[in-house]
């Protein structure tokens, strides 16, 4: 079958990297796509949310699947799109329509789920920018640290966590009156500081059936040893030592479960990826956040553990067919390392020529922002390379990556040295 996906990252690098061993796979287009995408698949210059572009490509190319990388234009409604088109209305898509995108697109919509379906999450309540005194009064009986969340999509930078009521207080204002991240924060949440060990679990549901996903643990912080800034994400490693059979029975039957149990519930028939972002808090999962997509870096640290056709599940996801099918994953560890432009995540070049691409490499190398220009692949983004090492414990798996990042360079590239290390004694 000929598929497309959407996207530029490496994420979308690893699923063109893994549907491109597919026997079911005939062409594979990404679009955009970079560097590294142009090397398993062709590349098509369409933005990813331009839907008629996208919708007039899958005519002309006959494309049977349609496989959505990014929030963005399921948020903006990708799959109802190609449901009222005629000619598009039978291509498969993973990924939700915009209501089930909603878990992800808006976060007070996402607590109110998690309510009505006892979903374990932190407390919160929502405000507007009209009730800015009852924020202030709420937030003056809070226990620090506060968690403040914009409402809708601010590109992970909506998050803010404070020890102090007084910058709390600031914080509400901006965003509530200043807007400081647009429509996303018409609207406020304060919510309750979970203290424990965050982890990541994907599920593909279509709609009514599931399989879960290798898990994932994410690096999020731009330095080592989880200091500064936020970032996209700095590395991964699957599988989570402390994710053991107990915790994760415990995910299943009190996230999972209510979570695909209130979709149907709610007639929302989603049909694709849930990322569950998670909190171990003394041996019980509660939910962070949910989004509608596969995580990235997390992505390129989860697929390389996946033996089964990925195509495969991917067309019984979009066809609502998962009923009784099993996710086989090797007992491999993988660790990715995400190699950065020197800067990020604030400012940074572009345009630097990346050394190292034609040595054979110990790990698997996914591209995330590069690009080809004439003969030289240039640096196009913040996160620019994705390393995984697989091997039999995470040692292996850290040594192999990082080795793999040992014969890349660039001007200014910086990572972390330090994926995995928390848990090295654990595997
Ligand atoms: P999010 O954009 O919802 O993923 O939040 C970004 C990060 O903020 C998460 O990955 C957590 O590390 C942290 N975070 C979000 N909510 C909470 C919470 N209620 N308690 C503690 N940390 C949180
Ligand atoms: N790595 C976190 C995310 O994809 O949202």
């Amino acid at each position: 079958m000929n598929i497309l996906i959407l996207g530029n990252g490496g994420r979308e690098h690893a699923f063109a990297w893994k549907i491109s061993q597919s026997k079911q796979c005939s062409k594979l287009f990404v679009a955009p796509g970079n560097a590294g995408t142009a090397s398993v698949a062709e590349n098509i210059p369409i933005a990813v949310d331009d839907f008629e572009k996208i919708g007039k490509f899958c005519v002309e190319q006959a494309i049977n699947l349609v496989v959505v990388g990014p929030e963005a234009p399921l948020v903006k409604g990708i799959r109802d799109y190609f449901e009222q088109e005629l000619t598009l209305k039978t291509i498969l898509l993973v990924g939700p329509g915009k209501d089930g995108a909603q878990l992800e697109g808006s976060k007070d919509f996402s607590k109110q789920f998690m309510l009505r379906h006892d979903v374990p999450t932190a407390k919160a309540k929502t405000f507007g920018a009209t009730e800015v005194n009852e924020a202030f009064q709420y937030l003056d009986a809070c226990t620090p640290p506060i968690v403040l969340k914009a409402d809708g999509l601010a590109s992970g930078k909506g998050v803010i966590i404070t020890p102090d009521i007084a910058e709390a207080k600031n914080t509400i204002r901006e965003m509530l009156i200043d807007k400081k991240f647009g429509e996303a924060s018409s609207k406020v949440l304060i919510e309750e500081f979970l203290s424990g060990i965050e982890l990541s679990v994907f599920v593909l549901t279509d709609g009514k059936n599931y399989v879960i996903l290798p898990e994932a643990k994410d690096y999020k912080r731009i330095g080592e040893g989880d200091t500064g800034p936020n970032t996209g994400g700095m590395g991964a490693i699957s599988p989570v030592p402390f994710a053991d059979d107990v915790f994760m029975k415990k995910v299943e039957d009190r996230v999972i479960k209510p979570t695909i149990a209130g979709l149907h519930k709610e007639n929302i028939n989603y049909k694709g990826f849930i990322f569950i972002g998670l909190m171990n808090c003394n041996g019980n999962p509660y939910v962070i956040e949910y989004n509608a997509r596969m995580g990235d870096p997390e992505t390129q640290a989860v697929l390389p553990r996946i033996k089964n056709d990925i195509v495969g599940l991917l067309v019984d996801a979009a066809s609502g067919n998962l009923h009784g099918k099993k996710i086989e994953q090797t007992t491999d560890y993988a660790a990715t390392v995400v190699m950065v432009s020197g800067g990020y995540p604030g400012d940074y070049p572009k345009g630097k020529v990346i050394n190292g691409l034609e040595a054979k490499n110990p790990a698997l190398v996914f591209h995330a922002g590069t690009k080809q220009t004439g003969q030289n692949t240039v640096t196009d983004g913040g996160r620019v390379l994705a390393l995984t090492g697989s091997g039999a414990n995470m040692g292996q798996a850290r040594e192999k990556a990082y080795a793999g990042v040992a014969k890349l360079s660039w001007e200014g590239v910086y990572f972390r040295k330090d994926i995995g290390m928390d848990l090295m004694d654990k595997t």
